[in-house]
């Protein structure tokens, strides 16, 4: 695992999401508008397990993303679809830091 420093809270308002570059990776981030169980942020793989679309850039609807591309929905707080139970799309932890938004990401193979 390695941390990587994504975004200021200041760069996602509450209710939407954002799209972060790290290394070759997209993260997307989520930021509820209502926290859940006290957690206001998450992340996911930022492209879209159907055909790499981009989440980050997917309107945010309570905890669920709506993928831009063909409307694939995903739960932001576990990236599970919220149709189709076998697929689980890959979520990171997310650490907030004063005003710093931090996400665990797993080491490249
Ligand atoms: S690429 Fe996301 S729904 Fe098709």
């Amino acid at each position: 695992m390695s941390r990587v420093r994504l975004c200021s809270v200041h760069d996602v308002r509450p209710g939407a999401a954002g799209e972060f570059p790290v290394g070759d990776r997209l993260v997307a981030v989520f930021r509820l508008a209502e926290p859940r169980d006290g957690r206001e942020w998450f992340a996911l793989d930022g492209l879209c397990p159907h055909a790499g679309g981009p989440l980050g850039a997917g309107a945010l609807t309570g905890c669920v993303v709506t993928c831009p591309w063909h409307g694939w929905q995903f739960d932001v707080t576990d990236g599970s679809h919220t149709l189709t139970p076998q697929i689980q799309h890959e979520s990171f932890p997310v650490i907030v830091e004063e005003d710093a938004v931090w996400v665990d990401l797993p080491e490249p193979e």
